[in-house]
């Protein structure tokens, strides 16, 4: 029975995951580890760089960026989109603007995420190229508190929309030219490991549920 082959999966299951899929993540684990639950699961949350980090230490069974790393040989399979978009407190002046030209945001203090993280080398990126430098105010190495110091009135910045859930009532996404940044999250591993039984039943689970939740289709021919 089916019922039966699923109770003989038993073992580990070593996950890490950028700080933003902290957000999603957990919320599919439950149903997994209903139809599984011989899985023990341990699952780490930690910015890009310490994702890269733990992957050279080959710590984990799989792991979810949304950056594919480019010095190092790993499969890697994208599942849903992960924008960056510009957050202010909903009482900002520019949140009834429209088409925001990018350059304005040089006027504004700007709470930036910490260096190694993933969200701030997107942004980072994003405003080179346009040749505009923001006013940081502040760092702060967590999404979270990030939030709560836009809404205290401390400045603007740009972080995935997946922090925004559930719901973020004190908080606006603004119009800005160029936003979002367009991103997905992969699921990645090392091209040299072969997967455990565990870790390709939790690889196939994660891509089947969001598709059943999303309809997502990306093309996976790129790595960014
Ligand atoms: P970060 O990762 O925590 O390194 O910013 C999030 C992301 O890259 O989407």
């Amino acid at each position: 029975k089916v019922a039966d082959l699923k109770g003989l999966k038993q073992g580990q299951l070593r996950l890490a995951v950028i700080t933003t899929a902290k957000y999603f993540i957990p919320r599919l684990l439950g149903p997994f580890c209903q139809l599984y639950p011989g899985i023990d699961i341990s699952l780490q949350v930690t910015n890009h760089e310490g994702i890269l980090e733990r992957m050279s230490s080959n710590l984990d069974d799989l792991y979810i960026m949304s950056q594919v790393p480019e010095h190092m040989d790993v499969n890697f399979q994208a599942f849903l989109e992960n924008p960056l978009v510009v957050l202010a407190p909903i009482n900002h002046r520019l949140v009834k603007e429209k088409n925001i030209p990018i350059q304005s945001l040089a006027d504004e203090p700007f709470i930036m995420r910490e260096p190694g993280s993933g969200t701030r080398r997107s942004v980072q990126n994003l405003f080179d190229e346009h040749g505009v430098t923001v006013k940081v105010r502040l760092e702060l190495g967590s999404n979270e508190a990030i939030k709560h110091a836009i809404a205290g009135g401390l400045g603007i910045s740009v972080l995935s929309r997946h922090t925004l859930l559930p719901e973020a009532a004190d908080l606006a996404i603004l119009d800005v030219q160029h936003f979002p940044i367009k991103r997905n999250w992969y699921i990645v591993y090392p091209s040299g490991k072969q997967l455990s039984i565990v870790a390709r039943t939790y690889l196939d689970y994660l891509i089947e549920a969001v598709k059943k939740m999303t309809n997502y289709s990306v093309d996976n021919t790129e790595k960014n």
